[in-house]
């Protein structure tokens, strides 16, 4: 043994002497003087210490070490740990890529209809924002952002692509809500009748299919559809009791964008 080794020896017997002595105020001195006097093999020395000093600490406190609080705490810990690890969202994972293919294409086209619905709300906003009518429309353009915002964690926590036409449903969203909102209070509250009640058939469907596959296998995902096409049907029924009926051309208007709304989901599904 060289005498580099022997000095490193010596200095390790007396750290074991000194966190014998003191665990307070000369074992950080004492640490630092080792690192200054052999850089080289201070790291070890400091690393070696620290491991017996915690074994050390254990061993003779160990009932303040091991109780029933860190227990508790430990057990807490675990349980967050758990929750934060789950496999999936709430979409499971395919079996096969047909599956893929249809949930992709599922959640795609939902996640364009609350993209679409949000341009909707903003382009009636836009123009009615300030009438008597605007805290109406925003309280339903707050639960449409709601709705995009989940399908957007969604999409994202699947790594599903999101449709090639949100560029062009932002246009024609925006458009078709400022249009619509330019024709009255009415025509505004028609305009939402229509695709709500489009929205909600196009859930309704979805729910459908999801119970005649497997039921138990897409529970989370029925439960936030299913939400979601409840607060559809509150927007439905609120434009009706805001005199959508009363807007001119109410038929012509309301199966001219329902129209557009199986148009643009038909395109949703595929591009
Ligand atoms: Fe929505
Ligand atoms: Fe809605």
């Amino acid at each position: 043994m060289g005498s580099g080794s022997a000095d490193i020896q010596s200095e390790y017997t007396f750290l074991q002497a000194d966190m014998r002595f003191d665990h307070g105020m000369l074992t950080p001195l004492t640490c630092s003087a080792a690192r200054m006097l052999f850089p080289s093999a201070g790291r070890k020395i400091f690393k070696c210490f620290t491991m017996q000093r915690a074994a050390h600490t254990a061993s003779s406190n160990w009932p303040r070490v091991v109780n029933s609080v860190r227990i508790r705490h430990s057990l807490k810990c675990r349980g967050l740990l758990q929750y934060s690890c789950r496999a999936y969202s709430i979409v499971p994972p395919p079996r096969d890529d047909e599956e893929k293919e249809a949930v992709h294409r599922m959640l795609r086209v939902d996640h364009a209809g609350e993209y679409g619905a949000n341009r909707i709300y903003a382009g009636q906003m836009a123009v009615l924002g300030r009438s008597r009518t605007g805290p109406l429309i925003q309280q339903m353009w707050d639960q449409e952002k709601k709705h995009l915002a989940k399908f957007n964690e969604i999409l994202a926590e699947n790594r599903v692509r999101p449709t090639a036409l949100l560029p062009f449903w932002n246009i024609a969203g925006f458009v078709l809500g400022a249009a619509s909102a330019l024709l009255g209070k009415e025509g505004a509250m028609a305009c939402t009748v229509a695709v709500e009640e489009s929205i909600s058939e196009h859930y309704n469907s979805q729910i459908r299919a999801l119970m005649e596959n497997d039921p138990d296998r897409y529970l989370e995902l029925l439960q936030v559809i299913k939400e979601f096409r409840d607060d559809e049907m509150e927007h439905h029924d609120a434009g009706l009791e805001h005199d959508a009926e009363s807007a001119p051309g109410y038929w012509l208007l309301k199966n001219a964008i329902q129209l557009g709304c199986k148009a643009a989901i038909y395109a949703s599904q595929r591009i």
